[in-house]
């Protein structure tokens, strides 16, 4: 779950490394460090961001054009400045950065230490380091061919660069279960977990493959093998990433320039797709599923956290709108369980970052059986991305904010497309109704803007409750998702302790937490239901407990019993989590700045959780 960058080239490496370090901080934030290669091969490492490492190296000579850096969100051992990587091999002559998990980390290091080997590190990596250190020395080969025989002695998940003081022009890469790219410039190379870091400097990229070793030379050389030895041809393509979506443009936190993108974003996720002339819905990069999908005695959804959210939101669209049965899973219950999985399923993965390890092992699970898998994801190239049969982009652009926003936007948008087209497919929507839900979609990211404008309220209502420990949120139907996504980002950022529940199930235990300290977030936009919502208010009310409740414009009825209201404008129902969604993220949001949290970088968290 780390952040790794690397460089060769005739450049100056340090600033180059420590600038990708920072794209790259939202994966990790525990340590950094940085290996830079001159005469000697010198190590640097410091607990805490990439600022602590920069601020303890700012004196140090710091010349070089080879190098490798990390920030490190730890696994094994705790985040310290001796587990922070890179790490040196035993003799000093390697150095390594690794992001994943050596599974038979202990194995392999009670060996090696019988042979002599000690170690400074709690860590799983230094392990593979000195690993490596040993085969070379032992089996007289170089530094490309001794990570790749340790590789195959490796079970778990890898991106690795190593380099060797004996060897000032290699760069040696690896990929297993965890993402990396290779950048090529004109004279030079880049290596980065993801192309944040390279973007600036080439748009040429090769992403590596599980089990792929690559020799990267100063002379302009790439050679490619997997572990078990076979050469392969680096395939090259073209990056379609600008930088600007990578800085903070004039907002405070990435956080709050991704929320207020959302009309944007959600305007991406349908372009090309939603023909609002025509009166039709295309999702190119699925049409030659249609058919399994439209005939799929179920549907899966695996997923994690806010996209597992965003698959709930699916279930209840598909199911309303497309009559097929839909099962929402936890990618990692699902992977556990040991689940009934039939060839004819058709399972739908959805990540933003497209590399969350447990929805890779799910998807992975349910194709061994003959599922068919179709992904939903964020990040062009990634892992999840390619692990998939087929699937649609969310196009929402980078998603730095480790809370994810529009990320979350897209994919419900995605899916309300696809739950469209299955419908017009199987003919389960009148041809009226249908144009008017596609249409009032069409208005969406209009809408969305204008629900960005409540500002005053929701500052006022973070002000009220900013000091509170805990916090409920209750939603039936469509928004009980937005329930849950709303506690979610609450927790995330702010730290608070934060619920999210159908509104009817209150009564079955969450009532008894209700007391005059108690908000409790209702999301009270409901039509059918409206006077059942109307009720679960009434028994928070009659509890004392606060009531703060998102409601349709124009309504008099929650208005008349809540404590706060934030208006947001009159939309189809299953369009409404679209909107009702954008005044939690904020609330969260001014919570957590007020109680003065990194709100970019929650304690904990990492943005994309290639771990189990
Ligand atoms: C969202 O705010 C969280 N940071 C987290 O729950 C996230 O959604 C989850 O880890 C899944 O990530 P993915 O979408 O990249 O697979
Ligand atoms: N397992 C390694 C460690 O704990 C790498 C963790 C990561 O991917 O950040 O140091």
């Amino acid at each position: 779950m780390c952040g790794i960058v690397a460089y060769v080239g005739p450049k100056e490496a340090y600033p180059i490394l420590i600038n990708g370090l920072k794209r790259l901080e939202y994966r990790g934030y525990d340590s950094a460090g940085i290996a830079l290669l001159n005469s000697s091969l010198n190590v640097y490492k410091a607990k805490g961001k990439v600022s602590d490492l920069e601020d303890i190296i700012k004196d140090t000579d710091l010349h070089g054009t080879i190098g490798i850096a990390h920030t490190r969100w730890a696994t094994h051992g705790e985040p310290n400045q001796v587990n922070a990587h890179p790490h040196y091999s035993q003799s000093k002559e390697i150095a390594l950065i690794h992001n994943g998990i050596i599974e038979n980390y202990a194995s392999l290091r009670k060996e090696l230490e019988s042979r002599g080997y000690v170690f400074e590190s709690s860590t799983d990596t230094e392990v593979l380091t000195n690993l490596i250190e040993d085969i070379k020395i032992n089996e007289n080969v170089d530094l490309f061919e001794a990570v790749r025989i340790a590789l195959n002695q490796v079970i778990g998940a890898y991106a690795i660069v190593v380099i060797s003081r004996n060897d000032p022009d290699t760069l040696i890469a690896a990929r297993k279960g965890s993402p990396l790219v290779i950048g090529i410039g004109t004279d030079d190379y880049y290596v980065a977990s993801d192309a944040t870091p390279i973007v600036e400097y080439t748009k040429n990229v090769v992403y590596l493959d599980d089990e792929e070793v690559a020799q990267i030379r100063r002379n302009n050389t790439l050679k490619i093998k997997t572990i078990r030895n076979h050469e392969k041809t680096p395939y090259v393509q073209q990056l379609e990433l600008n930088l600007s979506a990578l800085e903070k443009g004039g907002f405070e936190h990435f956080m709050l320039k991704e929320i207020y993108e959302q009309p944007h974003s959600i305007r991406d996720s349908m372009r090309g797709r939603l023909h609002a002339d025509l009166g039709t819905v295309s999702l190119g990069g699925i049409i030659d599923y249609e058919q399994k999908l439209i005939t799929a005695q179920r549907i899966l959804v695996v997923a994690c956290g806010t996209s597992w959210h965003a698959g709930l939101v699916g279930e209840y669209l598909i199911e309303d709108l497309a009559r097929i049965p839909v099962e929402v899973e936890y990618a990692s219950e699902f992977r556990y369980r040991n689940p009934v999985i039939y060839e004819h399923d058709v399972v739908i993965a959805i990540s933003q970052s497209g590399e969350t390890a447990d929805t890779l092992a799910a998807i992975e699970l349910a194709k061994s059986k003959g599922a068919t898998i179709l992904g939903i994801c964020n990040v062009v190239g990634s892992s999840i991305a390619r692990a998939t049969h087929a699937g649609s982009y969310t196009h929402a652009g980078p998603e730095i904010g480790v809370a994810s926003t529009k990320a979350f936007t897209a994919q419900v948008t995605l899916l309300t497309l696809l739950a469209l087209r299955l419908a017009q497919l199987k003919g389960t929507l009148s041809k009226s109704r249908f144009l008017q839900i596609l249409n009032e979609l069409d208005r969406i990211p209009e809408k969305v803007e204008e629900t960005l404008k409540t500002s005053e309220v929701v500052t006022r209502i973070a002000t009220q409750f900013k000091d509170v420990r805990n916090f409920l949120y209750l939603g039936r139907g469509y928004n009980f998702p937005v329930a849950l996504e709303g506690a979610l980002k609450l927790k995330e950022i702010s730290y608070i302790h934060a619920e999210g529940y159908p509104a009817a199930e209150m009564k079955h235990g969450p009532i008894a937490l209700i007391d005059e300290e108690m908000p409790v977030v209702f999301i009270a936009t409901n039509k059918g239901t409206y006077d059942k919502v109307v009720s679960n208010i009434q028994e928070v009310k009659a509890r004392k407990g606060k009531v703060i409740a998102i409601v349709t414009k124009g309504d008099t009825i929650v208005k008349g019993m809540a404590d706060y209201v934030i208006e947001i404008p009159e939309t189809e129902e299953m369009l409404v989590p679209l909107l009702a969604t954008i005044p939690l993220q904020k609330l969260s949001y001014h919570i957590a700045v007020m109680r003065g949290c990194n709100v970019d970088q929650p304690r904990n968290l990492a943005k994309s959780v290639t771990v189990e």
